[in-house]
């Protein structure tokens, strides 16, 4: 089995954490957040590596180049790329290393602009609200059975799709 190795991509703007809006994004900068994620990477024996850029095509680079890389899984704060950049959203789908999202708000509970993510439909899922842990969590999430390869499990099917016909009154599937 291949040591897991994950890359940790933080977008746009996130270089200011700590001075940047500290009421919504909190007070720890981007060099503590990252030893906080390097330090969890290490009780749980991954390696991390943590990247920033503000330019998206950075971003499109690093992701397509994950497995080259030899990377099992990405953790990707898009910033503000989140909610209308195609062309991360067409990077996380076109290759095959799983990618969690992750915010350190919860973007469903702020601005209008906010609640909609470009990207949450082909990332593996979306992780919220939870500050520096939401980082945490997403290394965990990429590290359970199943989550840390291409044939990772899919959510399963409605459960009603798999009910018998006539099994409940008026139901004609
Ligand atoms: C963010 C939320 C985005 O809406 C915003 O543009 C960011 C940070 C977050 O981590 O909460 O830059 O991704």
């Amino acid at each position: 089995m291949t040591t897991p190795a994950t890359l940790v991509l933080h977008g746009p703007n996130l270089n200011l954490l700590g001075t940047r809006e500290p009421a919504v994004y909190g007070s720890m900068s981007l060099a503590a957040l990252d030893r906080l994620i390097q330090d969890h990477g290490r009780r749980r024996g991954v390696r991390i590596e943590c990247r920033q850029s503000n330019i998206e095509g950075q971003l499109v680079d690093w992701l397509q180049g994950a497995a080259r890389e030899g990377f099992t899984g990405v953790v990707l704060n898009p910033g503000a790329f989140t909610h209308y950049s195609f062309a991360l959203r067409d990077a996380v789908s076109a290759i095959t290393v799983p990618v969690i999202e992750v915010h350190l708000s919860n973007i469903h509970a702020r601005e209008e602009f906010r609640r909609h993510s470009v990207i949450a439909a082909v990332a593996r899922g979306q992780i919220s609200g939870f500050g520096p842990q939401s980082y945490l969590l997403a290394l965990d999430a990429l590290l359970m059975p199943g989550h840390n390869g291409p044939t990772a499990v899919r959510p399963p099917k409605a459960r009603h799709s798999r009910r018998k016909a006539g099994s409940r009154p008026g139901n004609k599937e």
